[in-house]
């Protein structure tokens, strides 16, 4: 289960600078089961590619984002359990240290092929407030900085704001508040895999 102090260590990061970036937030066991279950799925052809926008408004746009994902709608293996009671156990820290009134959790593998990359973007969408917290855990065992693939995560909304890179490097966990905090995912020369969810509060 989740370790006190890591959670304690998340909640306060996010309440002071609106990102927390935790080094081995999984078991290197379950990061890689998660991962042989996403290349599983995604070879068994059950990932779309991802679109951009919501409900009637979403589209396939290559040029903004390159991922595929699959939604865990049911977790389905002791694995996707685990993964979720942590992320339940993180969601109860966050509430109790900052009064967030996180209700729900939504989250879908992500892989993006050789070529890949996200465009600078926020989480939170139009029309929809709900999303309040991201959280991104990454799935490749090892990372290698030339294999580019980094979350960059943007200080302002300024086009030239300063920037922080991370590398998707298996068992980091990256949170951040969805509503203000700018991103991309860099081209990536290798397939990156990673667990992307939401932490949801009520409209
Ligand atoms: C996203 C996203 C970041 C990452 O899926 O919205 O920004 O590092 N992902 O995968
Ligand atoms: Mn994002």
């Amino acid at each position: 289960m989740i370790d006190p102090s890591a959670a304690a260590d998340i909640a306060d990061a996010l309440a002071r600078t609106g990102v927390a970036i935790r080094a081995g937030f999984l078991a290197p066991d379950l990061v890689l089961e998660l991962a042989s279950e996403s290349r599983t799925a995604f070879s068994a052809g059950r990932f779309h590619a991802a679109r951009v926008g919501m409900g009637e408004t979403r589209v396939l746009r290559p040029d903004v984002r390159g991922d595929h994902i699959l939604w865990l709608d049911t977790p389905d293996s002791d694995v996707r359990r685990a993964y979720l009671a942590q992320m339940e156990a993180l969601r109860l820290a966050l509430n109790e240290r900052l009064f967030l009134g996180l209700l729900d959790y939504e989250c879908h593998f992500a892989l993006y092929p050789p070529g890949g990359f996200y465009q600078r973007h926020v989480d939170r969408f139009r029309g929809d407030p709900r999303r309040a917290v991201s959280a991104v855990l990454y799935l490749n065992e090892t990372w290698e900085s030339v294999w580019g693939g980094n979350l960059r995560l943007f200080e302002s909304e300024r086009a030239d704001s300063p920037y922080r890179d991370v590398a998707p490097q298996g068992g980091t966990l990256v949170c951040f508040l969805s509503n203000s905090v700018a991103h991309e995912v860099l081209p990536t020369t290798h397939e990156r895999l990673s667990l992307t969810g939401w932490f949801r509060r009520r409209i």
